[in-house]
This record gives C-alpha cells, sequence and structure tokens, in this order.
C-alpha cells in the first residue's frame, strides 16, 4: 500500500447510483447514473430507484474502476453507504459491496451519508478549519452541523418538518415543474425578480420549518390563479425568484445565529440545495459582512455522488474503523 489507501466508494442510498476511486486521498473518478423514471411521479418511488440500482450498479463501478485506471487488486478497501436512506436502495449498495470486499478480501467501511456530505469540503483546497459550522441541505435533510473534526459532529440546528430541498421540490410540483424542481426553479429564478413574500416561520433556537411556508406559497397561488387564471404561466419566473429568496432568506438567518451563538466564522454549506446560485451568492453577500471564511464545494460534489463517500471513507480507514459483513443498512443514522 501508498502512504494513503486506495479505496472504491459506491452510494446508492436514493435515486443516483455513484462509484468513486480515491487514490492517495485524490478523487481519481467519481461516476453517477441518474435516474428519470421518477419524474414521472413528481418524486422518488422507492421501489423503482432499488431496480435502476441493480441495473446501473455494475456498469457505474466497472467505469469509476476504468476511468480511475485502477486494477481491482489494487484496492485497500470498498466504502458504501449505510444510511440513512431508503432501504431497498441502500440494501442493493450494500449487498454489493459486502461481496466484492469478501471477494478481494479487503475490510468495508461504513460511512454515514450526512457526514459525508459535510466531508466533501475535503475533496478539494481550499479546506476549512475546525471547528466549522456546515449549513447542510438536501432533498431529506436541513441541518447545521458543528464539525469539530473529521468524524466528530454535532448537528445544532434542524428542521422540525420539510427539508429545504423538499421545499423546493414541492414549491415545483404546485408551479407544474419536473421532479426534482430545485435545480428548475435556481434556472427560472435567474430571469425573473423577488416581487412576493411569503410567510417566515417563527421557529426558535437553531432549527427550521418550511411547512408553514408551502402552505404560504399555496394560498397564495389559490388566490392569485382565482384572480387571473394564467398568474402561473405568467408570473414563473417572479415566483421562483420569490420563492427561492424565501427559502435562501429562512437558511441564512439561522446560519449567522450558529455563528453568533458559537463564534464561529468558518462556514461551509453542503448536500443538493447548496448547489443553489441564489444561496451561494447570498452565502457571499453575507460572508462579507459577518467577516466569515466560506467554503463552497463544487456542484458536483454537493448533489449526492459517492466521491464524498470515498473521502469518509479515507478518514475512517486512517482510524482503522471498519466494518462487519454482517450490518444492516440504516434508514436512519443520525450524525
Ligand atoms: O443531496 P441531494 O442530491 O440528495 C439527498 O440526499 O436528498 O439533494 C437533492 C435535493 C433535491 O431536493 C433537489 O431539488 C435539490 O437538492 N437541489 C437544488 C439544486 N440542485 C439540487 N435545490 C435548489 N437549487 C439547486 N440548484
Ligand atoms: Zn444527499
Amino acid at each position: 500500500m501508498d502512504k494513503y489507501p486506495t479505496i472504491l466508494a459506491i452510494e446508492s442510498s436514493c435515486d443516483d447510483t455513484s462509484a468513486s476511486v480515491l487514490k492517495n486521498g485524490q478523487i481519481l473518478s467519481n461516476c453517477i447514473a441518474n435516474q428519470d423514471a421518477h419524474q414521472l411521479y413528481g418524486g422518488v418511488v422507492p421501489e423503482l430507484a432499488s431496480r435502476a440500482h441493480l441495473e446501473n450498479i455494475i456498469p457505474v463501478v466497472n467505469q469509476a474502476v476504468n476511468v480511475a485506471k485502477i486494477e481491482l487488486e489494487s484496492l485497500d478497501a470498498i466504502a458504501i453507504t449505510r444510511g440513512p436512506g431508503l432501504l431497498g436502495s441502500l440494501i442493493v449498495g450494500l449487498s454489493f459491496a459486502k461481496s466484492l470486499a469478501l471477494s478481494l478480501n479487503i475490510p468495508l467501511i461504513e460511512v454515514n451519508h450526512m457526514q459525508a456530505h459535510v466531508l466533501a469540503h475535503f475533496i478539494d483546497d481550499p479546506k476549512p478549519k475546525f471547528p466549522f459550522l456546515c449549513l447542510t441541505v438536501s432533498g431529506g435533510h436541513t441541518q447545521i452541523v458543528l464539525v469539530k473534526d473529521y468524524l466528530h459532529m454535532e448537528v445544532i440546528g434542524t428542521t422540525i418538518d420539510d427539508a429545504a430541498g423538499e421545499a423546493f421540490d414541492k414549491t415545483g410540483k404546485m408551479l407544474g415543474l419536473p421532479y426534482p424542481a430545485g435545480p428548475v426553479i435556481d434556472k427560472l429564478a435567474k430571469e425573473g425578480d423577488v416581487k412576493f413574500q411569503f410567510a417566515k416561520p417563527k421557529i426558535k433556537d437553531l432549527d427550521f420549518s418550511f411547512s408553514g411556508l408551502k402552505t404560504s406559497i399555496l394560498y397564495f397561488l389559490k388566490k392569485r390563479i382565482k384572480e387571473e387564471p394564467d398568474f402561473i404561466k405568467d408570473q414563473l419566473n417572479d415566483i421562483c425568484a420569490s420563492v427561492q429568496n424565501s427559502i435562501v432568506e429562512i437558511l441564512i438567518a439561522k446560519l449567522i445565529k450558529a455563528s453568533q451563538e458559537t463564534g464561529i466564522k468558518e462556514i461551509g454549506i453542503a448536500g443538493g440545495v447548496s448547489a443553489n446560485s441564489g444561496l451561494r451568492k447570498a452565502l457571499e453577500r453575507t460572508a462579507n459582512k459577518e467577516n466569515w471564511n466560506i467554503y463552497l464545494p463544487k456542484v458536483s460534489y454537493c448533489t449526492d455522488n459517492a466521491a464524498m463517500i470515498a473521502i469518509a471513507a479515507h478518514y475512517k480507514f486512517l482510524e482503522n474503523d471498519f466494518a462487519n459483513q454482517d450490518i444492516a443498512p440504516l434508514a436512519r443514522w443520525s450524525l
């Protein structure tokens, strides 16, 4: 083995099948098969997701190994997302990873998907210094994480109902946009103006809530459509800009509060919603005002990917933190 391990990582917690090879702390490949089947249904259909993982996993792993130009025999460990996520999806990746580790006679490393989103900050430079705060915003989670070390982190704020990504996706459904709506709203918002305001949650501490915003948007749309049947079609860009602005304001307000309470000015964002251009710009503006050092992983490391699983596994390998062959997937798994 070189000074540092060569790891093949697999991620299959939701609807993307991904595989990545990491060698000496460097990502050599990060391959992803996205699933289109869910667009028809306006959300991820768990049964369809697991079936698609079964079809995609061997081609994606082969591609990751080929792009990295390594031999399977040179691997030191197989890393796998154990949770949180959809059980059927996790089972496909976990069973495959266990079999491959057994056949190559190398250890298995279990990775927490949410921890991996945070550790995506350690793939490229510049890297945050500990301790830092990470706003992890995805389709299933909204968390402010106090990151003390690579493998020691604490959730200091979370959503009490919907996740930020769900707020984008459910609004998209009301507007007749395809799933996932987050990137579509992001694109349309660029052509629109913030013309409409929606109810702001009044949640104490560092927790979030998005269900009130969703209801506020729904009643607003119903009222305006009654007055003007083509309201959505005519004002789509402005509606998207306004919704995005509301979600971003809620996220940034809590991040400022978390920074003030902890005194930490090293701030990162992670998860699918951190790809949002409005959030990224708002974070840059806030950083100037609040004197923050901010860290924005590149977009392909924000949405679900196996490179983040590989970097998390790298740090676990260095701690000799290996998993047993009898582990089962975890639909829920707190940090
Ligand atoms: O982290 P991720 O890829 O998967 C989960 O672990 O959930 O996050 C997916 C979420 C979806 O809700 C999607 O709409 C949202 O991230 N998303 C975005 C953008 N790109 C992805 N939301 C807003 N703006 C984007 N550019
Ligand atoms: Zn994710």
